[in-house]
């Protein structure tokens, strides 16, 4: 019985996993179509563009979901209001999951 449950689990990990990878590689896609003109290449920051890797995967959902709505929240936010307002809630979930996973 217990064999049972260790391969379900070993199946459970192996598919979450996979999922988690696909996200990372579709919002590396996303990201590198136009967000990496202002924040740099994988999110490191340029100039006054804010570094936006190595953020927690809430914290980059609620910003963008929060840009999207045309909120202000920097002094800059016109920018990215623009650039947020186009994304889906796929769109913004990849981007998260990527820019979470990159460590620069
Ligand atoms: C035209 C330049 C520009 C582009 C393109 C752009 N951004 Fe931004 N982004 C900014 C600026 C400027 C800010 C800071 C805005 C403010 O002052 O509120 C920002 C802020 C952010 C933040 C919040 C950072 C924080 O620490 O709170 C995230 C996350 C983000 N951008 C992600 C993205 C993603 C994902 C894309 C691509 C869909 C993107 N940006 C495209 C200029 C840009």
């Amino acid at each position: 019985m217990l064999k049972v449950f260790q391969l379900i689990s070993i199946f459970v990990i192996f598919f979450v996993s996979k999922s988690l990878a696909n996200d990372i590689e579709a919002g590396d896609k996303r990201f590198h179509k136009n967000c990496h003109n202002c924040h740099g290449k994988a999110g490191m920051g340029v100039a006054s563009y804010p570094k936006v890797s190595g953020l927690d995967v809430s914290y980059i959902v609620d910003r963008l979901n929060r840009y999207r709505s045309g909120e202000k929240i920097g002094s800059n936010s016109g920018l990215m209001i623009a650039m947020a307002r186009k994304l889906s809630d796929e769109e913004i979930r990849v981007l998260a999951a990527y820019l979470s996973s990159v460590n620069n």
